[in-house]
């Protein structure tokens, strides 16, 4: 088998984080979202991996080059605009050849693995199978009905009157008949070529589609409110290691990871939170759900249930940050006049003055 992971698009969803950035590289639990989904496919014993890349190429071919340092052989798959998921197969045939393929949306989390899935899917004799979920707004994503059975009556995007809660998740896998399904549909209504549409058409075509029920957790990252979720969600899986320097005038809890070359003076931090490689606490405050990726300064400050992203500093902030999403290169510190309260998308390389005295 192989895989396909789509990571074109512009993330206006994020702007401004975005603005100059692929979406699927931010960190959730301090590792980008597409890297989770390339370790993901790998675990699932699959190497030979097409990535569909739109105006962010050259930064995800930055980090991910050919893919050796995850143990894949990547292929870059340029797609001049976003026109649809269905878009992104059609012209990624080449690569795929008559192969069963898994495709990976690259701005999805899942928790766990993959490989029980693609296991099922190697042994079947599906055409396809594609991964439900219930969800509470089924009108934000592709939805599916089923019969008493479990098979699929139909599957609709987006649609405003929901026929079910069970919401597609962003992973598919294919065999090659679905090339002919990508070929026979005509664009949605949002102009796009929606895989959707391509799995309904090979389930009016009689082809076995299957449904596979995910039970646990599954994020979506297009918002900045679903980031801080997932990187919640991930930061309670991870295995904590302390790997930087700590003083003895710090507390560190039992679920926090310290990575190389990070140092802690005089700060608390509660977990579950991670803090980069390199990164400098120094009188401060990372309370739970706190992901400070490498090379950041965080002095006299407070923040939680936040991602910072790298090269960012905040310092003298008299109140806490919480709730935030502060992107490279950012500066947050104090400026003289007080507010009450703060909440933030920042995007690169912002500067923001804080009014406020630092005070209590
Ligand atoms: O996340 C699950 C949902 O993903 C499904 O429930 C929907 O049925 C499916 O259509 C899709 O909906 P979204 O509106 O969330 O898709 P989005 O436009 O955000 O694109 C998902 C990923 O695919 C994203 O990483 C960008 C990439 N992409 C998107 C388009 C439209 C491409 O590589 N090429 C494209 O043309």
């Amino acid at each position: 088998m192989k895989g396909l992971i789509l990571s074109g698009g512009k993330g206006t969803r994020l702007y401004p984080l975005t603005y100059t950035s692929a979406k699927q590289l931010i960190p959730i639990a301090n590792k980008p979202v597409l890297i989770r989904v390339i370790e993901a496919i790998r675990d699932a014993g699959i190497t030979e991996i097409g990535i569909v890349v739109g105006d962010t190429a050259p930064e995800i071919q930055r980090v991910v080059k050919q893919g050796h340092e995850w143990g894949v052989n990547v292929t870059y798959i340029p797609q001049d605009a976003p026109l649809g998921l269905a878009h992104a197969v059609k012209i990624s045939q080449d690569f795929l050849g008559d192969e069963r393929f898994v495709m990976f949306l690259g701005d999805n989390v899942i928790q766990g693995g993959i490989s029980p899935l693609i296991a099922e899917f190697a042994r079947s004799d599906y055409n396809s199978q594609i991964v439900l979920t219930q969800v509470a707004q089924p009108e934000q994503y592709g939805v599916a009905q089923l019969d008493q059975n479990n098979r699929i009556i139909k599957l609709v995007e987006k649609p405003k009157e929901p026929p079910s809660d069970l919401a597609l998740v962003g992973i598919y896998m294919f065999d090659a008949n679905i090339f002919e399904a990508v070929n026979a549909i005509s664009p949605s209504w949002r102009g796009e070529l929606e895989i959707t549409d391509a799995i309904q058409w090979l389930v009016e075509h009689n082809y076995n589609v299957h449904p596979y029920i995910h039970q646990g957790w599954w994020i979506d990252t297009g918002r900045p409110g679903d980031m801080l979720e997932a990187n919640s969600l991930a930061l309670e899986e991870l295995t904590p290691v302390i790997e930087g320097y700590v003083d003895r005038d710090s507390q560190i809890d039992s679920r926090v990871t310290i990575e190389k070359g990070a140092e802690i003076f005089n700060s608390v931090i509660r977990g579950p939170a991670i803090i980069g490689r390199d990164t400098r606490l120094v009188n401060a405050y990372v309370g739970p759900f706190t992901s400070i990726y490498h090379h950041c300064v965080i002095e006299n400050a407070e923040i939680s249930r936040s991602i910072v992203l790298e090269h960012s500093q905040i310092r003298n902030i008299g109140h806490r940050i919480e709730d935030s999403l502060i992107g490279r290169h950012v500066t947050v510190h104090r400026s003289p006049i007080r507010p009450r309260a703060y909440k933030f998308t920042l995007g690169d390389h912002s500067n923001l003055g804080l009014l406020g005295d630092g005070g209590s």
